[in-house]
């Protein structure tokens, strides 16, 4: 039976969180002397609210959960940080993920001095199940699992990454940074089944909203209340909170813009076919694509020479000769494709 009695550092049960002069209070109006904040220039001279319990609201019915089963942060990293802080020991505890995929849980675990260990996919990008389970010892307190993942594109099937939670005395991570754009369903409606279970979302890919900084924790009223404890008092700014009630006012925009970007998706691929230099496009459930090139480290260039920005992932395991491509609007794609032709043309497709 999972209890997080026996995960949590014990300095961090111990402790007192900061309590700020607003937690004993919950109304909007009123005199505040509290703070110490200057009574000019409303509304920015206020602290925000430090539990976004209007976010969490509209999210939750949005979502289907209750709001004290949300955490929000300065994006998802800031999550996957707290995570590792509350229940990985300095110094003798270890995180388990696959790899290759998203660089932050690494130095997450880096900053923390959690032991890192990778476990490889299988060479079609699926999960290694069992390998994950070995790995797990007993001074894993956390496995990550990105999906869909960063930055093979695929996502992972749910009984594989349920399969890990079971029996784990850790928490299984699940990172859905992606998961508006998969046609897979997220595994929230899970948390009940998997008192272990974490979900990541944010506010970055699909809300179009990577620029205000809020991502998602999504679990049990205990693990959420740890990450409450530990983290900054006021860690969500009023100006992201403002955007974020408005953008959850307006799923319908998110949901056409993923279908645009699932549109525009279709069209590349369907393009970059046509190219000799490609030598792979592989299965994508995300709003990128990773492509395997020949003359890769020479295209990488050439568009960089040309102010195309793509990501070189010819180096990370797995990934040998493969650019991450990010699905841009219809004019940033088409510019893209017709870099790619003109490097096409002028390369001696011979030479290699
Ligand atoms: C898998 C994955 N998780 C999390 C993030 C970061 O999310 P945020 O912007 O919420 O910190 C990224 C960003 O690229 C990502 O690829």
């Amino acid at each position: 039976m999972f209890d997080l009695k026996k995960i949590i550092r014990k300095n961090i049960d111990r402790m007192l969180p900061y309590s700020s002069a607003r937690d004993e209070y919950k109304g909007q109006e009123g005199v505040f002397l509290d703070a110490n904040e200057n009574p000019y220039n409303a509304p920015f001279n206020r602290y925000p609210d430090p539990l976004q319990t209007a976010i969490k609201e509209k999210l939750g019915k949005i979502k289907h959960i209750e709001p004290d089963q949300i955490f929000l942060g300065n994006g998802s990293d800031e999550a996957i940080d707290l995570l590792m802080r509350a229940f990985c020991e300095p110094g003798n505890d270890s995180v388990v993920s696959i790899s290759p995929s998203y660089g932050m849980y690494q130095v997450a675990a880096d900053t923390n001095d959690v032991n890192f260990i990778k476990v490889p996919l299988n060479s079609d990008f699926s999960l290694n199940v069992r390998a994950l389970k070995n790995a797990i010892s007993e001074t894993v307190k956390i496995v990550i699992i990105c999906s869909p993942n960063n930055p093979t594109s695929n996502c992972f099937y749910s009984e594989d990454i349920l399969d890990i939670a079971k029996g784990f005395d850790g928490l299984l991570v699940v990172d859905e940074a992606y998961i508006d754009f998969a046609p897979h369903k997220s595994l929230i409606s899970e948390l009940l089944d998997y008192p272990n279970l974490v979900i990541l979302q944010t506010f970055s890919k699909a809300w179009g909203l990577a620029g205000i900084r809020l991502g998602v924790a999504y679990a049990s009223k205990e693990i959420i209340s740890v990450l409450n404890k530990i983290k900054y008092p006021y860690n969500v700014n009023v100006l992201t909170q403002n955007i974020a009630l408005k953008a959850l006012d307006k799923l319908h925009e998110k949901e056409n813009w993923v279908k645009n970007i699932l549109f525009q998706k279709s069209i590349m691929v369907e393009k970059l076919k046509a190219f000799d230099i490609v030598d792979h496009i592989y299965p994508s459930d995300a709003n990128f694509l990773l492509v395997k090139f020949k003359f890769n480290n020479e295209l990488f260039k050439y568009l960089i020479d040309n102010q195309i920005v793509t990501r070189d992932r010819s180096k990370v395991s797995l990934c040998e000769g493969c650019i991450r491509i990010t699905i841009g609007n219809e004019s940033e794609n088409r510019i893209l494709i017709e870099a790619i032709s003109d490097f096409e043309s002028d390369i001696d497709l011979n030479k290699n």
